[in-house]
């Protein structure tokens, strides 16, 4: 095996002298034997390492920022909690995100509502609980706040979103920066709302938020789509009186997900946004307003490993030597939905000579559930154990159960200790919701 693989794990990844791979100071041929594959398995001192990380790198190069993890890379109450304890905020898209996080004891006063088709009934949801920030898609929404803040005579703190038109180069399915996107306002049809918005009873627009898209390996986007929120501010502040009081960047800090990509560390993209927040608001002459980022992915993807069992192989003369395993895209979508690239190890047998470039396929019926298309592996067995690193974000909350698939078992690892944080589902799971003769 190539040892710079083990980056790519959590940090701290060894090889023990069974020759297994061991995570958070667990053998994962254990844990797999343990708990069952598929697995999903978080480790929580990465976790904390890479909250710590953003909020300090962050926060070194700009006082006034808030760091919030952006809950749809991947949700549970006991990831809640440790995102709480680490003090940082929470973003969540939907009614059922907040009730996760509610739940977990997530204080709502640090969470931002977001989504681009907010219902009645999850803002009236988010008003009882006493969300405190909401990013309001557009005008209909705006006035849907202003009603209920009327009614309820309470107010949360408001941030619109735009689309400043900056292409983020990424997969255009995680693009949401760019003209036509389905998020938010181009910034002539903000202006118009925030105009509107000027006239309602109760409301307030605090600032501005945007999202550019996600697994951005530059600091470029975010320069420039900065650079266009400061300049559409100071327009508003002299046309409309407008004061930018909170900034959100949105989330999209990128990762490693194979060797060959080139993430950047959160301090380089602290250092660029700060430097160019300040730079803008001394030329525009806008007070420093309070910097928001909402990192999903760079909070729990490396932190996540999914551990398979090998079943069936196959070798098809021209064509390639499938190694088949006990899941695919029910618990990983995202090489099926955007061709993203993961890379795998043999966990029982890391210290073998890497002897064949073999295609890593699901169990599930679709031809396109094939989780590696070359994965450089040890000469593999039924019943060898496959560990797929950089899983932690967007493969569990996005898994389903195509097939009657069964939702893996999350467990979480540290410092040799290993617990089970969701139960693996069983048969009975999969009939819970249904009614009885259908009615
Ligand atoms: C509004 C918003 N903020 C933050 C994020 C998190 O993005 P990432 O996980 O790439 O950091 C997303 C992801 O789609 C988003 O839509």
């Amino acid at each position: 095996m190539n040892e710079a693989i083990l980056d790519l794990f959590p940090a701290g990844t060894t090889i023990n002298s069974a020759g297994n791979l061991v995570v958070g100071g667990c053998d994962t041929v254990f844990l797999a034997g343990h708990y069952g594959t598929p697995l999903y398995i978080l480790d929580e001192n990465h976790i904390r390492r890479q909250c710590r990380e953003y909020r300090r790198e962050f926060t070194r190069a700009y006082q006034n920022v808030r760091v919030a993890y952006a809950s749809k890379a991947c949700l549970n109450k006991a990831l809640a909690s440790i995102i709480n304890q680490e003090e940082m905020e929470l973003d969540v898209v939907s009614g059922g995100e907040l009730a996760i996080a509610l739940s977990a004891g997530f204080p709502a006063a640090k969470i931002y509502f977001h989504g681009n088709n907010k219902s009645k009934s999850e803002l009236e949801y988010a008003f009882q609980a006493g969300v405190g920030h909401f990013v309001a898609d557009n005008l209909a929404e705006l006035e849907l706040i202003d009603r209920l803040a009327g009614k309820t005579g309470y107010l949360p703190e408001i941030l619109l979103r735009v689309t400043p038109g900056v292409d983020a180069h990424t997969h255009h399915h995680i693009t949401t920066g760019v003209a036509g996107s389905k998020f938010g306002l181009p910034l002539e049809d903000a202006a118009r709302a925030i105009k509107q918005a000027a006239g309602l009873a109760s409301l307030e627009i605090a600032g501005l938020h945007c999202h550019l898209g996600s697994q951005i390996h530059e600091v470029e986007p975010y320069v420039k789509a900065l650079g266009i929120l400061l300049e559409f501010s100071h327009t508003m502040k002299i046309e409309q009186g407008f004061e930018l009081k909170v900034l959100s960047l949105g989330g999209g800090f990128g990762v490693n997900y194979t060797l060959e990509d080139k993430a950047l560390p959160a301090g380089v993209y602290a250092g660029a946004i700060a430097s160019a927040l300040v730079a803008g608001c001394g030329e525009l002459g806008l007070e420093l307003p309070r910097l928001v980022i909402e990192p999903g992915r760079a909070i729990v993807a490396s932190a996540g490993v999914t551990l398979y069992s090998v079943g069936m192989q196959k070798k098809i003369r021209g064509f390639g030597h499938y190694v088949a395993v006990d899941g695919g895209m029910a618990d990983n979508i995202r090489p099926a939905l955007y061709d993203a690239v993961y890379t795998a190890v043999a966990a029982n047998k890391v210290n073998h000579r890497i002897e064949n470039e073999v295609i890593i396929a699901g169990k599930y019926c679709e031809s396109g559930d094939i989780l590696i298309r070359n994965a450089s592996l040890p000469v593999i067995e039924a019943g060898d154990i496959l560990a797929i690193p950089v899983t932690g974000a967007y493969c569990m909350p996005m898994a389903s159960n195509y097939n009657g698939a069964l939702k893996p078992a999350v467990i979480l690892v540290n410092k040799g200790k290993h617990r089970l944080i969701r139960r693996r589902e069983e048969y009975r799971d999969l009939m819970y919701l249904d009614v009885e003769g259908g009615q």
